[in-house]
């Protein structure tokens, strides 16, 4: 069994001591366990060379929570993905809800963002998910198809290969409203179907689909023991070492016990 990948988004919170301490402490948890897991931290843009100075003596990787869909030039206040390769940031989060509501991010700019970040060989986590009038009309798989048909299958086989994917139900996101394992896992297998018709077994199998939106410690082991959940992407949770920590663990158990 792959290893399952969970990824801290901790979107835009903590000041710079602050991050300092919950890397710190994070860093020391994991230092003691012999993890198989994948684990990512995605702080603010001003934290990331703070966390890769960090990553390269510790067990986790370092994400951006975003980058510019441009290669470089005239965009004020933009960051592009060269600049965070440069910086060691190998993983860089596109296309969440919270970009996708607050800045206008369509499924096509997303798809530049990706672009720009293959080129450059980095991992996008792409994120993708139905709000709740969506869900609650039957239109969360047409919803889902569409944001990863237009933001990803451009991409040829070798560049699909570096993705992830990362599926967050909109109304999971910070109300605490879980999605049940069952539901994750019914929309991760329609993910993965939908890359196998695309890219074939091999690929689709590799391919990690990880679950966001109100995984804590108490949900973690059920929703990561389906069988097409990857893992997770946190937000509040990942703000608290030990709950993160803890939420590294049930992803540990699940992997030896597969
Ligand atoms: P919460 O875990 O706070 O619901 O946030 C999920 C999320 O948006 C991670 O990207």
């Amino acid at each position: 069994m792959k290893p399952k990948v969970v990824i801290g988004n901790w979107k835009m919170n903590k000041s710079f001591d602050e991050a300092e301490d919950l890397i710190s402490d994070i860093e020391d948890a994991l230092d003691g366990l012999n993890i198989n897991t994948l684990v990512v931290l995605s702080p603010p843009y001003l934290y990331l060379e703070l966390t890769t100075d960090h990553a390269a003596e510790a067990n986790f990787e370092c994400a951006a929570q975003n980058c510019s869909q441009f290669k470089n030039g005239a965009y004020t206040g933009e960051i592009s993905a060269n600049m965070l390769a440069d910086l060691d940031v190998e993983f860089c989060i596109i296309g969440h809800s919270e970009r996708r509501k607050y800045f206008g991010e369509t499924n096509a700019i997303l798809a530049e963002k990706v672009n720009r970040l293959t080129e450059v060989d980095m991992i996008p986590v792409y994120c993708c998910g139905e709000v709740v009038e969506e869900r609650k009309a039957g239109t969360h798989f047409e919803v889902v198809e569409k944001q990863i048909k237009e933001g990803l299958f451009h991409l040829s086989p070798e560049a699909f290969e570096r993705v992830i994917i990362a599926y967050e139900p909109v109304w999971a996101i910070g109300t605490g409203l879980t999605a049940t394992p069952q539901q994750a896992e019914e929309m991760h297998l329609f993910i993965r179907s939908l890359v196998e018709k695309k890219y074939g077994t091999e690929i689709a199998y590799n391919l990690h689909i990880i679950y966001g939106g109100s995984c804590n410690p108490s949900n973690a082991l059920e929703l990561f023991s389906q069988p097409n959940v990857d893992g997770g992407l946190i937000g509040g949770a990942s703000l608290k070492a030990e709950d993160f920590v803890e939420i590294v663990e049930a992803a540990e158990t699940v992997g030896k016990e597969n």
